[in-house]
């Protein structure tokens, strides 16, 4: 069988299909921020760095917030103006971005975003352009997968995921591999792609940065956050999964990491 490799990402150059694959319809990414957002009294401007689709940021401004989604994909950006409409979209890189000084009062990062900074000079770009772009006591909230969990785990490692679905009249197959790069410090992906329809299968790679607990709470405080909560659930993809009433939890073991800082209340970064 021949299997052609792609740059591309077959997932956010088809944000339809991203959504029918990882569907959130009761848009508990959204809730789940919202809840944090109003636990630590966040100011009504948020920027929502790699939105993707954009409806989480659609749920936020449906909670009355005045909402950004920014994002690299110019085809997540297009999907979002038209079927999350309500925030402004805009394209920006989370490894550097200028998108004004002290405008926002919240950075939300969901569904492991922050882990597309792979080295140490993105997660500092990254954290640097959230300081600029919040205003003082602004708040990053985050959630993304654990590096710590695979300490001493390999269920994720040992056998290849596989996962079918129907999009459009045609059926998928995603068969998902994942491994521990250790020098690099990333969990790379290699997913191979095969439909019904006939097409050559495709390989796609990409990777997240293995991020530990203690060195996020430790970066985050070299760039001027305190760390308000660091836990692994309940969030909106644990299991089981949070719900409006539930507390943050106080460890930091299993495969879901959460964060919410707050920036220190001096002025904005130079
Ligand atoms: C796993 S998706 C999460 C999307 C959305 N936050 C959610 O929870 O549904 C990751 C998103 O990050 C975006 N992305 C990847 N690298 C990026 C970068 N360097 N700068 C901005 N966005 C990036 C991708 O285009 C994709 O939309």
């Amino acid at each position: 069988m021949t299997t052609t490799a792609s740059a591309h990402n077959l997932l956010t150059d088809n944000p339809e299909l991203y959504e029918t694959r990882f569907p959130d319809p009761e848009r508990l990414a959204g809730r789940w921020t919202e809840d944090c957002l109003r636990r630590h009294g966040a100011g009504p401007r948020v920027l929502d760095m790699g939105c993707g689709t954009g409806r989480d940021a659609a749920r936020l401004h449906a909670a009355g917030r005045r909402v950004t989604g920014a994002d690299l994909s110019e085809a997540m950006l297009a999907h979002a103006r038209v079927h999350h409409p309500g925030p402004e979209y805009v394209r920006a890189d989370l490894h550097g971005f200028d998108l004004g000084r002290g405008v926002y009062d919240a950075v939300v990062c969901l569904d492991s975003a922050l882990l597309y900074c792979h080295t140490n000079d993105q997660l500092d770009g990254f954290l640097a352009s959230c300081r600029r772009a919040l205003s003082p006591g602004g708040l990053l909230v985050a959630e993304m997968r654990n590096g710590a969990y695979f300490l001493g785990r390999t269920d994720l490692l040992d056998a290849p995921a596989v996962h079918t679905f129907v999009w459009q009249g045609v059926r998928y197959r995603s068969t998902t591999t994942l491994t521990v790069d250790r020098t690099a410090q990333l969990l790379r992906r290699t997913r191979v792609w095969t439909s019904d329809g006939g097409r050559e299968p495709v390989e796609q790679r990409s990777a997240w940065r293995l991020l530990f607990p203690q060195e996020l709470r430790h970066l985050l405080g070299a760039h001027g956050f305190e760390v308000l909560e660091l836990h692994d659930g309940p969030g909106p993809r644990t299991e089981p999964a949070w719900h409006e009433g539930l507390e943050p939890g106080r460890t930091t073991d299993a495969d879901r990491l959460h964060v919410v800082a707050r920036l220190a209340g001096a002025a904005p970064a130079p």
